[in-house]
């Protein structure tokens, strides 16, 4: 019997397999039912009984080394099959520390979503422009101020190319490819010669909205605006219309809505007036329709421009404007849960 034992232990120590067949077929020659240890097992009892203490604590070990062996084989052309030797898998992985989205970026995709569902399409240009796009198709005289050197930064050696400071600029990008009904949304950064400080940058963002169809009327602005600010704002906000004017609307208006830091009582944000303005707008003025290929004589149309910053500011009193361009991870993470 520990003759037949010893010769098992030199074959299992032997014993190798190279794929899964192979190691079935060991396992069942040594560790199934019918295999070679269990029929050592079965022969115990005819063991005489002053060497059933060695027979037995050597059948043990063999049981032991062979089932140990098959465990290593099994394991080492698993590795080699995956690939991954040496790599634990069944271990919980690190945390990954997640990013999150930028105040301005979740500020931004709010508004897009409530114009969205409006039946708004996004529609974006470029941020290097030509004169004409950003000032002469939307009706700014040769003369305007805001073609000035202290605004606009012009691009060296092509004094025809600026930075666009508005966003209206996609208005005109739009007009001139595409006849009405336009129904279109244009977010995106505009740059303004600043000094920077806590209340103004060289550079922010803007969200422009412009609707042309037959028949366009300020009533239906005043509804839409309406409507924005009650879904950005909450319900209770109300809107006020100032008569304004810029070169691209005629008539043109800013639009307050009612200080939702303090709830129109009056506080520091809104000077305690209870208002604070935050767009302008305005109906397409027909030079600009004509300017840019679109019949005014047919044609009627809204537009309006926010700035980013502004409605994020009033959603989240962020004081300092610097801070949305610094990626400061404490001021950023603040904005985890809001999205
Ligand atoms: N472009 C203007 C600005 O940057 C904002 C604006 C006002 C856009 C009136 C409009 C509008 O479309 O109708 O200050």
């Amino acid at each position: 019997m520990i003759a037949k034992i010893e010769q098992l232990l030199t074959e299992v120590e032997a014993a190798t397999a190279a794929n899964a067949e192979e190691l079935e077929a060991l396992r069942i020659k040594f560790l199934s039912k019918k295999g070679a240890i269990n029929a050592l097992m079965a022969d115990f009892r005819n063991v005489p009984p002053e060497q059933k203490k060695e027979v037995g604590m050597r059948l043990n070990e063999l049981k032991d080394k062979a089932q140990e062996k098959i465990n290593f084989l099994k394991e080492q052309f698993e590795n080699q099959e995956s690939g991954t030797e040496g790599i634990d898998l069944t271990r919980t992985s690190y945390p990954i520390g997640l990013g999150t989205r930028h105040p301005l970026s979740i500020v931004k995709n709010e508004i897009i979503d409530i114009f969205a569902r409006l039946g708004f399409c996004i529609a974006e240009g470029p941020e290097v422009e030509d004169d004409w796009h950003v000032f002469s198709a939307l009706n700014f005289a040769p003369d305007h101020p805001a073609r000035d050197m202290q605004d606009t930064f012009f691009v060296e050696a092509q004094p025809d190319i600026v930075l666009r400071t508005h966003t209206s600029s996609v208005q005109s990008r739009v007009m001139e490819t595409t006849q009405p009904p336009i129904r279109v949304i244009c977010p995106g950064r505009v740059y303004r010669n600043e000094a920077i400080s806590a209340r103004a940058h060289c550079f922010f963002h803007q969200v422009e909205g412009l609707y042309i169809d037959k028949e366009v009327s300020f009533t239906d602005l005043k509804q839409v605006l309406l409507l924005f600010a009650k879904e950005m704002f909450g319900s209770d906000t109300k809107i006020r219309l100032r008569p304004s004017y810029f070169p691209f609307t005629e008539p043109s208006a800013e639009m307050d809505i009612s200080c939702n830091i303090c709830g129109g009582k009056g506080c520091s944000f809104c000077k305690h007036t209870g208002w604070v303005e935050i767009l302008g707008c305005g109906m397409v003025d027909p030079n600009v329709l004509d300017a840019n290929g679109i019949d005014s004589k047919l044609y009627s149309g809204y537009a309006f421009g926010m700035g980013v910053e502004r409605i994020t500011n009033l959603k989240y009193q962020v004081k300092d404007l610097r801070l949305f361009s610094e990626n400061d991870t404490r001021f950023l993470r603040e904005f985890e849960a809001a999205w």
